[in-house]
């Protein structure tokens, strides 16, 4: 099997280039295992950590789809293997998240005026709000849906891409957030997701099930405060 992976030193090189490296194929072989293997002859920059799903550190571009390599089969056959796009390259497969992820974590905050009371402590969800947000809390920051999003490709300074817009979604179901979600997301760009269903397909967590059923949650609430949609 040849894999032709992006091999990049922003300090040194002027692009990316790739290079074609022969790994010997094994049944059930990971893009992982894969990058691992060519590791041992070449060496490579990339990343991972739990190898199942947990960490969101290994994902890249496999034959031009965002993928989390630690348990994306690969088939025995040529392969281009590049890093996550829509992110600064450190180098060759390591991109930099810090931005990502401080924009990420700033959305997951909850506002609130006031400490939570011992009623609120004491009260429990809707098991409707329970469920969504139980379902939010797999998601890994990988960004992978946000790297296959053509919104955010087409224009990421109208769209903050779904990983940011799920940590929005995630405080709008929380009852005891006091920030008005459903403006930050019309403000993050929530209409102009074109609703293509891909971050549905991209997200290796498929507990949170329907990213975009999330979209609707926050469509329906944005066009109820008076934001409808300015494309319809
Ligand atoms: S449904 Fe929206 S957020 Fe998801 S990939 Fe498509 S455009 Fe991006
Ligand atoms: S929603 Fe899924 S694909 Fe997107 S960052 Fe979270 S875990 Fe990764
Ligand atoms: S190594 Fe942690 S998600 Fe792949």
């Amino acid at each position: 099997m040849n894999l032709k992976i992006s091999k990049y030193d922003p300090s040194v090189d002027s692009a990316a280039k790739l290079i074609t490296v022969s790994v010997t194929y094994t049944d059930k072989m990971t893009v992982l295992e894969a990058i691992q293997f060519a590791h041992e002859t070449t060496p490579i920059a990339f990343d991972y950590s739990c190898r199942g799903r947990a960490c969101g550190r290994c994902a890249v571009m496999l034959d031009g789809k965002p993928v989390l390599a630690c348990i994306t089969p690969i088939t025995n056959a040529t392969h281009t293997i590049e890093p996550l796009t829509g992110q600064p390259v450190i180098r060759d497969l390591i991109v930099d998240k810090r931005e990502a992820h401080n924009s990420i974590t700033a959305r997951y905050r909850r506002t609130r005026s006031t400490s939570m009371t011992d009623v609120e402590f004491n009260t429990t969800y809707d098991t409707n709000v329970i469920d969504q947000i139980n379902a939010i809390e797999w998601c890994t920051r990988c960004t992978v849906c946000t790297a296959g999003c053509p919104a955010y490709k087409a224009n990421p300074s109208t769209f903050v891409g779904p990983a940011e817009m799920l940590a929005i979604a995630y405080r709008f179901y929380d009852p005891y957030d006091e920030g008005n979600r459903v403006v930050d997301a019309v403000q993050a760009g929530l209409w102009n997701c074109i609703m293509c269903g891909q971050c549905d397909n991209l997200c290796p967590q498929k507990e949170i099930k329907r990213v975009t059923q999330i979209w609707k949650d926050l469509r329906a609430a944005a066009t109820a405060a008076g934001y409808p949609n300015p494309n319809a």
